[in-house]
């Protein structure tokens, strides 16, 4: 069975780490690498939109050489076939498949039939392919992330489901301060395995949280595919009031260091977990963050394919 990337802890943390200090290294003398994927297909398959990750990986595959094609599950026959017999098709075109699907559930069937690499590019479950760019961040920001204190506010979800495991993995102390899971989002083997770590703790409340922080951490309340969904703006509402408390905005990080960094997966949605202005703090990172997600894509798919 080919390796896959469906969630962080289907790689060792050897090969995450592995992976964030090629990225580095790459993205600091990218000439050497630009024909080293000549020849080979990325087929990106997305069931939901997508600005970072659709650019990012098709972006990244051009620079090594490669070509990616693009399909939106609508418009090909995954509605209609079964989603291995689709998933092993595609595998024998292409080399690697990045998939972003609504539902783990589906992707995993799609890993099952291909003959090729599966990275999940976004379920309702993890977002590994985003937890390497924010690991590489801070890397490349902080020098290391060993001992560094990560606390991820808001919901556990996707988002914070791959952070949490890379963070670990990295040797990095995380704590994640939320006041509810996304109920789509739980994975009750990876939290033992969280919570059996003395880097990892869980706590409610922010300003506590936030203390001598080196990152602070946020993303989405509402997941892209209900946040303008009309049968959602109830508990879109319920939210918004629940998770206040946990927005990142610039009374919180007065609890936290003057050096703390602020992050953010994107796409930020002003208002919510970020107020209207800390996305332009001169402590966020966000942008390179978001420019990250190329270089560590590039690094991840080398990796995949043998070359690193
Ligand atoms: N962070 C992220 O995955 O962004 P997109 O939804 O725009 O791909
Ligand atoms: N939790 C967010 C991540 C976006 C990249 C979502 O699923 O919409």
């Amino acid at each position: 069975m080919p390796q896959h990337l469906i969630a962080i802890k289907d790689i060792t943390a050897d090969a995450l780490n592995h992976i964030i200090d090629r990225s580095i290294e790459i993205k600091k003398n990218p000439a050497p690498w630009h024909d080293s994927l000549k020849g080979r297909t990325l087929a990106m398959i997305f069931q939901k939109t997508s600005t970072r990750t659709r650019f990012s990986f098709e972006v990244g595959m051009t620079q090594l050489g490669g070509h990616a094609i693009f399909a939106q599950t609508q418009h090909t026959q995954m509605g209609i076939a079964d989603i291995a017999d689709e998933g092993k098709v595609i595998s024998r075109y292409a080399d690697l498949i990045m998939a972003r699907m609504r539902y783990n559930a589906d992707l995993v069937a799609m890993a099952s039939g291909s003959e090729v690499p599966v990275i999940n590019g976004c379920d309702e479950k993890y977002h590994p392919a985003q937890a390497l760019a924010d690991l590489m961040t801070v890397k490349e920001k902080l020098s290391r992330t060993e001992d560094v204190k990560i606390v991820y506010l808001g919901i556990a979800n996707n988002v914070s489901n791959s952070l949490s495991m890379a963070s670990i993995y990295a040797g990095a102390r995380f704590t994640l301060c939320v006041p509810e899971f996304d109920p789509a989002a739980v994975d009750e083997e990876q939290l033992a395995i969280l919570r059996a770590s003395d880097r990892y703790e869980e706590t409610a409340d922010p300003i506590e949280a936030v203390k001598n922080a080196d990152v602070v951490y946020t993303d989405t309340w509402i997941n892209m595919e209900f946040f303008s969904d009309p049968a959602f703006a109830d508990e879109k509402e319920r939210r918004l009031k629940t998770f206040m408390p946990y927005q990142i905005n610039e009374d919180l990080l007065k609890h936290s260091g003057q050096e703390t960094l602020v992050m953010h997966c994107l796409p930020a949605h002003k208002g919510y977990e970020f107020n209207e202005t800390v996305m332009y703090h001169p402590n966020s990172v966000v942008f390179d963050q978001a420019e990250n997600r190329l270089h560590a894509q590039k690094g991840l798919m080398l990796w995949l394919l043998g070359k690193i």
